[in-house]
Order: structure tokens, then sequence, then C-alpha cells
């Protein structure tokens, strides 16, 4: 059976993603911080569907950690045929008043290990000319954050990182899928602090299984990049015709409390 590594498996859409991948015939390797949410999901999806499901806890925002997953993993003799790049985390917050371990940390995650974990299984699947890439960046990549300006911008490298990368692998036969999800109802607000602001009250959040399901779809079909939802979707269209500034304005409205 082929193989599906989930980054951030513990909670919210990646344990969604976990779910999905089970029912659509993949072994599962999950990691997260939190062994306990990991074991948890581990045993339903062996009771629910068979499957061999590994669980290995890492903090990805340690520089060590991807090497170290990639050599555990090779060690047990699993091969990956799909990385499902999707911990992350946000923080809301003036950028120089935030705290700067934690923003530091944010970059190590949504940014360095999204990429150092790309960069070492993806020879494997370029060499075999299957398997593929499946990273979670945010609707958030496509406008300045002010208020999440951190956050915005490591989401802005991941999709201008897996568009680069879809183009250069599909020669191979190996898709990078990039998947934009808006609001939507996880931890990712309550640990952002973002649960008061406009984005989060404004009832256009969309539940975990949905976000999780279109990304599974578009990257079954092969596509570079998917955003979630109609209205998401036609926001991002839309954001490609205004002033970068006056994007940067909307986007501040969302970040503050309603
Ligand atoms: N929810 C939204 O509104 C939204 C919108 C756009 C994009 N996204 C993106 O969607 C992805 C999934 O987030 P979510 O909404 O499902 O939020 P979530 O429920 O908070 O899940 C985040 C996952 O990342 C893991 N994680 C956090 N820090 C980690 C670390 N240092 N090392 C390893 N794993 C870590 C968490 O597990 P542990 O705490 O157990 O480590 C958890 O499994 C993120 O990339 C997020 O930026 C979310």
């Amino acid at each position: 059976m082929p193989v599906a590594l989930i980054t951030g498996a513990s909670t919210g859409i990646g344990r969604e993603f976990a779910r999905i991948c089970a029912r659509d015939g993949y072994d599962l390797v999950l990691t997260a911080r939190s062994l306990p949410q990991l074991e948890s999901l581990a045993s339903e999806i062996r009771g629910s569907a068979g499957h061999t499901v590994h669980v290995f806890a890492k903090d990805l925002s340690n520089p060590a950690a991807s090497a170290e997953l990639h050599d555990e993993l090779s060690r047990a003799g699993l091969s990956i045929d799909l990385l499902i790049n999707n911990a992350g985390f946000g923080l809301v917050g003036k950028f120089w008043e935030l705290d700067e371990a934690a923003q530091m940390e944010m970059i190590r995650l949504n940014i360095g290990a999204l990429t150092h974990l790309s960069r070492l299984f993806l020879p494997g699947f370029i060499q075999r000319r299957s398997g593929g890439i499946l990273n979670v960046a945010s609707t958030a990549a496509f406008q300045p954050g002010p208020l999440m300006a951190v956050y915005y911008a490591t989401k802005a490298y991941v999709v201008s990182f897996s568009e680069a990368l879809h183009n250069e692998a599909r020669d191979y036969g190996v898709t990078v899928t990039t998947l934009c999800p808006g609001p939507t109802r996880t931890e990712f607000d309550k640990r952002a602090g973002a649960s008061a602001t406009r984005l989060f009250k404004s009832g256009r959040t969309m539940d975990a299984r949905s976000v999780a399901q279109i990304g599974w779809d578009a990257f079954k079909r092969g596509k570079s990049l998917v955003v979630a939802g109609r209205l998401n979707a036609a926001m991002g269209f839309l954001t490609r015709f205004a002033s970068r500034q006056l994007a940067a304005s909307m986007a501040r409205r969302f970040s503050q409390p309603e």
C-alpha cells in the first residue's frame, strides 16, 4: 500500500487529511508534537480502516527534526509516497510586540520544515517517477497581512515555493499541490489569538473536513493550487485587481477584533 506522511496530524485539517488518506487506501505516518492525540487518531484509523499507522512525535520547528524524521523512517524501512506538509501556526498582533522567539519558531515551522521535508523526500519521488507533495498554505498568501505580518509572509513563501516545485516536478510524473484554506474551524484561531477577529467572527469559517477534502481532490487531479471554498476563491481572485496597499488595509481589518 502507498504510504502518506502527514505533518500536523494531531488536530484540525491534518487530522482530516489522515482520515481521508486512510479511506483512499494509504498507510500512514503521522507526526506532530502531541503524542496522545496522534496515538488516539492512529488507533481510530487502525480500527476503522485496518491500515498500518505509524506515529512519530516531533517538534518540527527544531531545525534538526526534519532530517531526524527522514532518518528514522529510512531505518524503519518506510518508503513515503505522499508528503502532506500541513503543520503550521499563526500569531495575531503588531510585529514588534509579538513574542520574538515564537515568531522565529513560526518561520522555522511554516517555511523551514516544509522546505526541508520537501527537499528530503522529493528526490525519491523523482527517481521513482511517482508520488507527490500537498502543501498547506492559506488565502493569507495573496496579500500582505498587517497584524499577522510574519504569518501572511510565510504563506506567501509556501505558495511561491510550491508553484515553482509543481512546475519543476511535473515532467517527472510527480505532483505538487498547494491548498489555500480561508478561515477554518480548528485549533488555529485559539493558538493564534485570532478567535475574536473579524476573520473568525465573520460567520464564513469552513469545517476542517471539507477543507481537507478540497485539497485532496485537487491533489488527485494534479492541480497546482486550490483555494478552499467559493467565497475564498472569489476574494482571492478580486484581490489581484486591488493595489497591494488596499489589499493590506482590507487584511488588517480582518485581523482586528470585531
Ligand atoms: N484554520 C485556519 O483558519 C487556517 C487557514 C488557513 C491556513 N491554515 C493552515 O492549515 C494548517 C493546519 O492548521 P489547522 O487549521 O488545522 O490548525 P491546528 O488545529 O492548530 O493544527 C496545527 C497542527 O500543526 C501541528 N504543529 C504546530 N506546531 C508544531 C510544531 N512545532 N511541530 C510539529 N507540529 C506542529 C499541531 O500539532 P501539535 O500542537 O501537536 O504539535 C497541529 O497538529 C496550518 O499550516 C495553517 O497555517 C489554517
